[in-house]
């Protein structure tokens, strides 16, 4: 049997999680992959904490499980690239800092296969590296990237080429999903659900990516490679977070029966990509809208094959693992036969202004007479047909309502709000929100 050995740079929640998960089923694994594979040392900082909490030998770890200064573990890191030794090397020291895009960059360039969990790196700065890995022959496993235990990495790339992949939507940020769900089923605002994410171990110490839709975006990008073949950026997808979500907005999804989540959502149209991410509307009748906390769902929609959902853990130690793990076994027995992602295609992005979606709008006015009348008309004159139309909420001088649209594009939502704030100046108390429904 052909040996394959492993270094794994970093040793936190996940890096612990896949030295644990070699601890306990190593013999099964290297059935599965036909390959023995022996995680052959590990970099870390503190190997103490570690050690304690996924009992780890002290062996396995550069330096003999000593803490090591920065240095220390930079040199040996080094030794570890030079090493002819090493076939691929796990990264889960994680961010886009020039340190950890250098040392991915350096593990391909010396011609060893790169597992990672870095969403982020991948997806701003992917480029150059699954360049480099074509060039080199090695490949990247970036399963646990995208929704940690899910197996949408894989099920695209080798599940889903027999198909055409029209749509891809999901709820891909367990944080984001946590806070909503809080918000909705107990009536919470906004700050009280995120302390609660925070308190019970799901939002880190600085949540922005959660909830400001960017980690959500990183995956999408993703998502949107390995499906279509093209690279996009952040900027491209206008991102939109939970921040401004407000228990009103809630009380408005309930009464048109539409729950609010963070919804990544790209689509091929006539050859043409519009993706975003941004809270909508979802409709009781999408199984979207029942999934709550921090579970993620994935729904792929295909010519050939229709509609799939795949749902699951989106984070957390063993989960995140196990994808990396299954990376590994992977690369070990496809090798070379395996694709990266899928053949660059000229870049077909489209402009997300112009996607259709009903929408919801959600209106803060001061309380005057003729005020709906006067907004239903601006919306009419943009030839945008109204569904609905909410109760007013009247809270003294002020007023609250929501319009939910037939299908249009959101440049044709944004002309009706302009010709509002141009035409009644100072009569809308705040930017309105809108959010497209998903049925
Ligand atoms: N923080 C992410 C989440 C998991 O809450 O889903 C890692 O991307």
């Amino acid at each position: 049997m052909k040996t394959m050995k492993i270094a794994l740079l970093g040793c936190g929640t996940v890096g612990g999680g896949v030295a644990r998960i070699f601890g306990e089923i190593n013999p099964e694994l290297n059935a599965r992959a036909n390959v023995s594979l022996v995680l052959d040392s590990i970099v870390e900082i503190n190997p103490p904490a570690a050690i304690e909490r996924f009992q780890l030998p002290a062996s396995l770890f550069c330096g003999g499980g000593r803490l090591l200064q920065p240095d220390e573990a930079s040199r040996y890191i080094d030794d570890l690239l030079a090493s002819p030794e090493i076939d691929l090397v796990v990264e889960t020291i994680g961010g886009t800092s020039d340190f950890v895009f250098d040392l991915c960059h350096r593990v391909i360039e010396a011609g060893k296969h790169l597992v990672t969990a870095n969403k982020a790196l991948l997806a701003e700065r992917g480029r150059t590296l699954f360049d480099l890995a074509e060039n080199k022959g090695v490949k990247i496993g970036f399963e646990a990237a995208v929704c940690g235990a899910i197996p949408i990495v894989k099920t695209i790339k080798e599940n889903f080429t027999g198909d055409k992949i029209l749509s891809i939507s999901g709820i891909m940020n367990g944080t984001s999903n946590y806070i909503l769900s809080r918000m909705q089923n107990e009536s919470l605002e906004f700050g009280a659900a995120l302390q609660l994410a925070q308190d019970n171990g799901y939002a880190e110490a600085d949540p922005s990516l959660d909830i400001n839709g960017g980690d959500a975006g990183h995956k999408l990008i993703l998502l949107i490679k390995l499906a279509w073949g093209i690279d996009v950026s952040m900027d491209d997808l206008s991102i939109i977070g939970i921040e401004n979500i407000g228990k009103e907005d809630i009380d408005f999804a309930n009464e048109i029966n539409a729950k609010i989540k963070l919804i990544c959502y790209a689509k091929k149209i006539n050859g043409d990509i519009y993706a975003t991410v941004r809270p909508m509307m979802v409709k009781n009748n999408n199984f979207l809208s029942q999934v709550n906390g921090a579970t993620n769902a994935v729904r792929v929609n295909n010519h050939y094959s229709g509609i799939h959902f795949l749902v699951g853990k989106g984070a957390g130690s063993g989960e995140t693992a196990m994808s990396i793990v299954s990376d590994i076994v992977f690369i070990a027995r496809y090798g070379e036969r395996m694709k990266n992602t899928a053949a660059p295609q000229e870049r077909i992005f489209a402009d997300a202004r112009q996607f259709v979606f009903p929408y919801l709008i959600t209106f803060h006015t001061a309380d005057v007479p003729g005020t709906t009348g006067f907004i239903a008309t601006a919306i009419g004159n943009q030839n945008i047909n109204i569904e609905t139309v909410s109760h007013n909420r009247h809270t003294g001088e002020k007023a609250m309502f929501s319009v939910a649209t037939m299908p249009s594009t959101f440049e044709k939502i944004e002309a009706a709000v302009e010709a509002i704030q141009r035409e009644r100046p100072g009569l809308l108390l705040s930017e309105p929100k809108i959010m497209p429904i998903l049925y």
